[in-house]
């Protein structure tokens, strides 16, 4: 089966010769499948917009197949003929491929961001990113680094109860309607305080879903919340973190929720008076360690924080409690300073003992492994320039 999913014009990344907005022209599938860009295929504006149609089928499509797959990821690489500086500065687009009665229906629309629509009215770059820096004087104005940024709502989907969301680390959620996949607007859901990371975690348990944010000031706060599944959120704690860091992922298990702070620092006075972008700011203290902060959540005003080796990770995949004190998770690309490339790992670790093996990458286990032991799990890579699919085994 062939999907809606954007089919991309060709860009080359030295000339930059992709257009500031999205074309409407249609780019023949076979010969774009074609071309073997390896993942600089993923940094290609996206040509088309579409409500939901039908998808061309190869195969056939099992009948009780039904329900809605929906993607986000950055899909405009530059504003107004300027590129972005950074891949994770894509205005996002969220695509959706639905599943009935042995058919596919695809959809793909921009997300309509604030910031973007104020951009295209007025005619230029008004936002900055996570590499992108402000235009002009604006960014050594001092104000909050966030306040400088746009939402492009390009990292993740949540599905909330009947509700999608588009997520940025560094910012509010994004509703789009299922119906046509349309931009509704950013929401705080009634707790958010500045950011809401884009990897939410659930705990079937508990019948909930646990994520966080952070806040840059003159203390880095570490806002924890939860959102049921009958459709209320609160916020659960707010813990002042010792240093100026980034904690992209975190762990849930039945019990626990568990952050690890990496001896990542940013200057606040940098990033406040726009000197530096969040990417080019970060600094790497391996004496420092990594500290890891565990919050019961049946107790979250009683967490506990200790430190450990340093390093760093994106994503984990699951966690889960041992049932004798312990838990274990897996984490998956990390890299250990700024001078190392990032490399993907599979990481199972004892936190009393320090033992610790490698190998592999993933991101987040099905929601029927979430929080439960798990035997293995399937990933995809790329090393040497090769694409890879594989499978580790725990
Ligand atoms: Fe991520």
């Amino acid at each position: 089966m062939t999907s809606c999913m954007p089919i991309r014009s060709s860009w080359n990344p030295k000339t930059n010769n992709s257009p500031a907005v999205p074309t409407t022209t249609s780019v023949n599938a076979k010969s774009t499948a074609t071309t073997n860009l390896g993942w600089m295929s993923s940094l290609r504006d996206l040509p088309r917009e579409h409500g939901f149609e039908p998808l061309r089928v190869e195969g056939t499509i099992p009948a009780d197949l039904v329900g809605t797959l929906y993607r986000v990821g950055p899909s405009l690489f530059s504003s107004f003929g300027k590129p972005y500086g950074h891949l994770f500065d894509g205005d996002g687009a969220v695509t959706a491929v639905r599943f009935a009665n042995g058919r596919a229906l695809g959809a793909a629309k921009l997300v309509q961001s604030e910031g973007l629509v104020e951009e295209r009215r007025a005619g230029h770059q008004i936002y900055g990113g996570y590499g992108t820096p402000v235009p002009g004087l604006k960014r050594f104005l001092p104000l909050r680094p966030n306040s400088k940024l746009k939402n492009p709502a390009n990292t993740s989907i949540l599905l909330w109860g009947e509700r999608v969301f588009g997520l940025y680390e560094g910012d509010v959620p994004t509703e789009i309607a299922p119906s046509d996949l349309a931009t509704l607007g950013e929401k705080d859901l009634g707790m958010v305080v500045e950011s809401f990371s884009a990897h939410p975690r659930g705990v079937p348990s508990r019948r909930a879903m646990y994520n966080f944010g952070l806040r840059y000031g003159r203390k880095t706060v570490l806002d924890i919340y939860v959102l049921d599944n009958s459709g209320r959120g609160r916020k659960v704690v707010e813990i002042a973190l010792e240093r100026t860091t980034m904690i992209h992922d975190f762990i849930a298990t039945e019990k626990h929720l568990v952050f690890f702070s990496p001896p990542i620092y940013y200057n606040p006075l940098r990033l406040l008076f726009g000197v530096d972008t969040l990417h080019s700011a970060m600094r790497w203290k391996p004496e420092l360690g990594t500290e890891v902060i565990v919050v019961p959540i049946d107790d979250p005003q009683h967490w506990t924080c200790f430190t450990i080796d340093p390093f760093f990770q994106w994503h984990f995949l699951n966690g889960y409690e041992r049932g004798n004190g312990n838990w274990s998770y897996r984490r998956s690309g990390h890299c250990h300073g700024n001078d190392q490339p990032c490399q993907y790992c599979r990481h199972c670790r004892d936190l009393w003992k320090r033992h610790a093996s490698e190998s592999g990458d993933s991101r987040r286990a099905g929601p029927y492994y979430e929080c439960r032991k798990y035997y293995d799990h399937w990933r995809a890579a790329n090393r040497s320039g090769r694409r890879r699919f594989g499978r580790d085994v725990s």
